[in-house]
């Protein structure tokens, strides 16, 4: 999706000539004696308008305005949530309409995160996946230009290319998340890693069976090794600050289909496997947003990319391997695999000795029930962190929610056989993932996101969200103050 920012205040905006105005309109409203300020004052006073967040009222060639399409929308206060829900309201809206060119008017200039959170909102209300329908049977995504507008754009075009950058992400890592496994294998993914390494600043390096069973990824092979698609370990450098600048590394699950291995799922719902990489689709979509905006930071990317599959050359159920850490892992569930592949990616992370590191994977059911699909759940025992990622998904309205990480949690991963079993009972089922994980992670400030609810959507909106790409993107920028 294109935007472009311009500046218009009530009387100029309704002069432009356009498809849709889409007016979001805050408790501050103040009309003046112009032909849209009295409509919209009208209708808030006839109550055809209401001063419910997500109020909406759509109006067809309105006498003295140049739009084909008026739509009011009321965003209360104007904050980035009600932001958030208004545009969300005018969703189906924006998903059947039929017209290309959308102007989206602020009628008070907004706050920079108000705007972002404006764009990103808006992107993903009308973001359609065409890659594998045929030529014939897709339609196009109809609303391709968006230009944002506001009475006062002085302070607002760093946020607004931020803005930007953020939906380029986004809409990359659901385009990636959206791809079925046969069109998303993990040599594709490593490929899509590549081709972001065309920009400035961005390098890609990809491992292979050879060379991860070189570092020792005991635990990363043992998931690969029931598939006949190779394994790829994908390794993403972003270098904005110098070299003595401790980067950030970013750590992606990317399973590209979990069939829960020998310990394998219900075949209801199992096509949503595909979305399993949604967490190495986030890594990337963070990239894609560097790469446009080119801050002064350092980040690494990591991803560890297989399927899950059950074949003869598949791992059992109770057999032990070794981890790169020389830790011993004993598989009583092979469908706990995330933990496995990403355990590997941890200890593989303190070569860059980072000032942080955070993992993001769809790792468990159980984080499903626990938060849904409104908040992700984040792990953390670094006060600094944890701050630091509730505010990021606060400021891009990608929402978080800590869980805890007490060591008794880990007491049901004991085993006799093993250094650690990959699996405990289902209480907690979240947290003891994370336990799991922590083992891996004393080198270094660490944090895991939990996005099994987030990532995708289900039932007849099925489809990628992109999440957490905007949340990792506000924490990355926040970082760059802070060196
Ligand atoms: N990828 C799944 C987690 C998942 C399940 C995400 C459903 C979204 C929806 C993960 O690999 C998994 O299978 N986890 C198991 C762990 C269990 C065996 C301890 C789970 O959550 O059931
Ligand atoms: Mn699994
Ligand atoms: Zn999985």
């Amino acid at each position: 999706m294109n935007f472009e920012l311009m500046t218009f205040d009530l009387v100029g905006v309704a002069h432009k000539k356009c498809d849709i105005l889409l007016v979001l309109l805050t408790n501050k409203f103040q009309p003046g004696m112009d032909p849209l300020s009295t409509m919209i004052a009208q209708a808030l006073k006839l109550g055809d308008l209401s001063s419910k967040v997500g109020s909406l009222l759509d109006i067809y060639r309105p006498a003295g305005l140049l739009c084909t399409r008026l739509v009011l929308i009321q965003a209360g206060d104007a904050t980035s949530g009600e932001i958030r829900k208004s545009i969300a309201a005018s969703m189906a809206l924006l998903k059947s309409a039929k017209q290309k060119q959308l102007v989206l008017f602020f009628e008070t200039t907004p706050s920079v995160q108000a705007l972002r959170v404006a764009m990103t909102s808006l992107a993903d209300s009308s973001y359609l996946y065409t890659t594998t329908k045929s030529k014939n049977n897709s339609e196009t995504r109809s609303i391709a230009r968006v230009m944002v507008s506001v009475p006062d754009s002085a302070n607002l075009t760093a946020g607004f290319e931020r803005g930007a950058a953020a939906v380029k992400g986004i809409e990359f890592a659901k385009e990636w998340g959206n791809r079925p496994a046969n069109h998303a294998t993990p040599t594709h993914l490593a490929q899509a890693a590549r081709s972001l390494a065309k920009s400035p600043r961005v390098k890609c390096e990809v491992l292979g069976p050879k060379e991860v069973a070189q570092l020792g990824m005991g635990a990363f092979m043992a998931v690969a090794q029931g598939s006949y698609e190779p394994l790829r370990f994908i390794i993403l450098r972003y270098s904005g600050a110098p070299k003595t600048t401790a980067p950030v590394v970013l750590v992606g699950k990317g399973i590209t289909f979990d069939s829960g291995g020998i310990s394998i799922k219900p075949s209801a719902e199992m096509d949503e496997m595909k979305f399993d990489m949604c967490g190495a689709a986030s890594v990337l979509g963070v990239f894609k947003a560097l790469a446009e905006l080119q801050p002064d930071l350092n980040v690494v990317g990591l991803i560890s990319a297989c399927e899950n599959l059950p074949s003869s050359k598949a791992v059992k159920p109770g057999d032990v391997v070794t981890s790169m850490a020389g830790q011993t892992i004993e598989i009583l569930n092979t469908d706990a695999e995330g933990r496995l592949v990403l355990c590997d990616a941890l200890t593989y992370a303190e070569r860059f000795k980072p000032r942080a590191v955070l993992d993001i994977a769809t790792l468990t059911g159980a984080c499903v029930i626990a938060l849904g699909g409104v908040r992700s759940g984040f792990f953390t025992d670094n006060e600094a962190l944890s701050t630091a990622l509730m505010s990021a998904g606060e400021s891009s309205q990608d929402l978080c929610w800590p869980l805890p990480l007490d060591d008794e949690y880990a007491e049901g991963l004991k085993t006799s056989f093993a250094d650690v079993a990959n699996v405990a009972g289902r209480a907690g089922g979240a947290i003891t993932a994370a336990k799991f994980l922590q083992r891996f992670t004393a080198q270094y400030p660490w944090a895991h996101l939990d996005i099994a609810g987030t990532a995708w959507r289900n039932g007849a909106v099925k489809g990628a969200t992109g999440r957490p790409v905007g949340l990792l993107l506000d924490y990355l920028m926040a970082c760059e103050n802070v060196t």
